[in-house]
């Protein structure tokens, strides 16, 4: 698979919600640079378990809040939502495994964590297009009511 590389935030992706929004920068930011950590192959061992710790922090901040509102106001697809949060979660288990199993950065090693990056990259471009944009809209109604 070719790297994803970065993620460019368009207006496209903005949802409506602020939080969520908000949330969702965020977690691309951190995204952003992880991949530039390891693309640029400059001080990542210092750097890469800072921003592994970071992006986690993101991602349960961030999914168990949509998750709440899934659950809280009935979203029809919560149960969809929260598996497809759950291949993000595990994806990233998996990248932090393999950093800490294989801590050396070798060329395999690199290869592996872009190839993991670019997994998450895209889904999160996918997920904010279709299952997170349907939830914001279905939330914004809620919320008017
Ligand atoms: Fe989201």
């Amino acid at each position: 698979m070719e790297p994803a590389g970065l993620f460019e935030w368009t207006q496209e992706y903005e949802l409506g919600i602020e939080i969520i929004d908000r949330q969702h920068k965020d977690l691309i930011n951190v995204l952003n640079d992880v991949y530039s950590a390891i693309y640029e192959g400059d001080n990542i061992e210092k750097k890469l378990p800072e921003l592994l710790n970071a992006l986690e922090f993101y991602i349960s901040e961030h999914m168990d809040l949509e998750e709440n509102y899934a659950e809280k106001y009935n979203f029809p697809k919560a149960n969809e939502l929260i598996e497809s949060h759950n291949f993000f979660k595990t994806t990233y288990s998996e990248l932090r495994y393999y950093y800490y199993e294989k801590p050396e950065i070798s060329h395999p090693t690199i290869q592996k964590i872009l190839h993991l990056h670019s997994i998450m990259h895209k889904w999160l471009r996918f997920h904010l297009k279709t299952l997170d944009k349907e939830l914001c809209e279905f939330l914004k109604e809620k919320l008017e009511e």
